[in-house]
C-alpha cells in the first residue's frame, strides 16, 4: 500500500520566498498546499510549482487572508477536512512591509507579520501531524538590536501571547523608534513581535500537536519586497527558510524547537 501523502503548507505562496519554497519542497517531492489572497493568481503559481515538481508531488492552492480571523478559520476547517493530520510542514511566511511610523502602517504590520502569522499558525495547528515543524519567517530586522528599548524591552520581557500582543498593539507617535531605525520602524517592531511568539509558543508547546515552533532569516533577497537590489536569489532564501525542516527530518523536531536560524546557523534574536 502506498504511503499516506504528508504536505507542506505555505502562506503566501504565490510569490516571491513563499513561491520559491514551494518549488523547493515539491522538485525533491513533498507535496505542497500553497496559500493565495488572489485565486487567479494561486493557481498561476500552482502551475509553476507542478512544472518544477518531482513525480508524485501534489499540489493545492488555497485562500488566506493573514489578517483576516474568518479567513484564517476557513483555513483551518479546509486542512481539517481536507487534509487533517497529514501536514507535518507548516511555513508561515506570508508578510508585508512598511518603511513608516504611522498608526496605520504600525497596524497593518502588527496585523499581518505578528498577529496574522500567530494566529494562522494557532488555527491550523490542530489539525496538523504529530511532531509537525512550524517555520516561521522573520527577519533580521526584527533583532531587539534593532528596536530603541522602549519597544525592545516591553516585547522581550512579555511573559505570555496576551502581554506580547498588547505590547505589539501599543504604537507611540513619540518613541524614540523612527530615529533608532530609520529603514522601517513598524516592520522591525512586528517581527521582534514574531520572534518573542515563536519564543513563548515554542516553550509551552501552544502549536501541539505540531513538534517545532522555529523562526528563520532568509536574508535580504530579490522579491517584489527585497527589490533587485538584494545580494541575495528567492532560490537562496527558500533555503534559509527551509534549514530546520531538513535539520529536523535528521535530528527530529525538538532540535530546532525554539531557534531563530540564517541558513541553520543561530542568530541573535
Ligand atoms: N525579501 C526579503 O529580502 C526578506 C528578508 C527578510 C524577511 N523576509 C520575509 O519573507 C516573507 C516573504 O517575503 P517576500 O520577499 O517573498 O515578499 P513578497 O514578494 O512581497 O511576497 C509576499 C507574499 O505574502 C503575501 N501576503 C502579504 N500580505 C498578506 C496578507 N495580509 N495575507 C496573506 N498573504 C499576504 C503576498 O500575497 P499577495 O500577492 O496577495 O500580496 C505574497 O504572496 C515575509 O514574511 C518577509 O517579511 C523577506
Amino acid at each position: 500500500m502506498a504511503a499516506a501523502t504528508r504536505w507542506a503548507l505555505v502562506t503566501g505562496g504565490n510569490r516571491g520566498l513563499g513561491l520559491a519554497v514551494c518549488k523547493e519542497l515539491a522538485g525533491r517531492g513533498k507535496s505542497v498546499i500553497l496559500t493565495t489572497r488572489d485565486t487567479a493568481a494561486g493557481q498561476k503559481a500552482a502551475e509553476e510549482v507542478r512544472a518544477a515538481a518531482k513525480e508524485g508531488a501534489k499540489v493545492e492552492v488555497l485562500e488566506l487572508e493573514a489578517a483576516d480571523a474568518a479567513s484564517r478559520a476557513r483555513l483551518a476547517s479546509a486542512v481539517a477536512s481536507r487534509f487533517d493530520r497529514s501536514v507535518d510542514l507548516l511555513v508561515v511566511n506570508a508578510g508585508i512591509i512598511h518603511k513608516t511610523w504611522t498608526p496605520e502602517g504600525f497596524a497593518q504590520s502588527a496585523a499581518v507579520n505578528f498577529g496574522g502569522a500567530v494566529d494562522t499558525a494557532l488555527a491550523v495547528a490542530p489539525h496538523l501531524a504529530e511532531g509537525a515543524v512550524v517555520i516561521f519567517v522573520s527577519s533580521t530586522l526584527g533583532q531587539l538590536s534593532k528596536l530603541s528599548p522602549d519597544y525592545a524591552e516591553p516585547i522581550s520581557s512579555a511573559k505570555n501571547l496576551g502581554e506580547l500582543r498588547a505590547a505589539a498593539a501599543r504604537f507611540d507617535p513619540s518613541s524614540p523608534m523612527p530615529a533608532h531605525n530609520t529603514y522601517s520602524p513598524d516592520y522591525s517592531v512586528s517581527k521582534a513581535a514574531l520572534n518573542r511568539a515563536v519564543q513563548l509558543m515554542a516553550a509551552d508547546g501552544a502549536l501541539r500537536p505540531a513538534g517545532a515552533a522555529a523562526a528563520v532569516c532568509p536574508g535580504w533577497c530579490r522579491t517584489d519586497m527585497g527589490t533587485s537590489a538584494a545580494d541575495r536569489s528567492a532560490e537562496e532564501g527558500a533555503a534559509s527558510i527551509l534549514a530546520p525542516w531538513y535539520r529536523a527530518a535528521k535530528e527530529g523536531a525538538a532540535a530546532v524547537n525554539g531557534s531563530f536560524t540564517r541558513d541553520g546557523e543561530v542568530i541573535e534574536w
